[in-house]
């Protein structure tokens, strides 16, 4: 297994990755363009493992100056357990940190028991104290 930057060429593989994986919500920021877009405005902070040239792993970072944001970390059912999530997420972080971000979030879906478990295995703090809320830029 290896890791790299994700680059523009992985993306029609990474959403193959994504759709096949519960866990990962999909939206109109995961089309191809967006997606593209994502890349360059946030080069070198994002990854993908691969496996004998599979792409079996992802993670999207960005940030926004401030603090980042991780989306989209994955593994491949079969190659879970082996500690590609963690390479991943320790990858996305020192990316951010050569960035001088020094705090990261992430969202999990509050039905997601095994991402969760992993979060909280690998360090991730749960902010119970806090909510998540939404609004459209375009639908006001
Ligand atoms: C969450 C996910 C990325 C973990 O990837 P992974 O490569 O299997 O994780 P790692 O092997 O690096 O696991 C690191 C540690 O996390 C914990 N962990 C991982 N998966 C776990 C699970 N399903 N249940 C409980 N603990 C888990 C373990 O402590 C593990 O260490 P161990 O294997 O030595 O016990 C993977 O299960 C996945 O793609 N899930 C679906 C998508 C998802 O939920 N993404 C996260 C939400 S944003």
């Amino acid at each position: 297994m290896s890791l790299r930057p994700l680059r523009p060429e992985d993306i029609a593989a990474a959403r193959a990755l994504w759709q096949a994986t519960p866990g990962v919500g999909l939206s109109a920021a995961d089309e191809p363009q967006a997606l593209a877009a994502f890349l360059a405005r946030n080069p070198g902070t994002s990854f993908v493992a691969e496996s004998e040239g599979r792409l079996v792993g992802t993670i999207l970072v960005g940030h926004d100056g401030r603090r980042g944001l991780i989306h989209h970390l994955a593994v491949a059912v079969d190659q879970r357990r082996t500690g590609i999530g963690r390479a991943l997420v320790e990858a996305g972080l020192s990316a951010l940190r050569r960035q001088h971000i020094d705090k990261c979030h992430l969202m999990v879906f509050a039905d997601n028991a095994e991402g969760a478990a992993f979060w909280s295995a690998i360090g991730a703090t749960r902010r119970t104290e806090l909510n998540l809320f939404s609004l459209s830029t375009t639908s006001r």
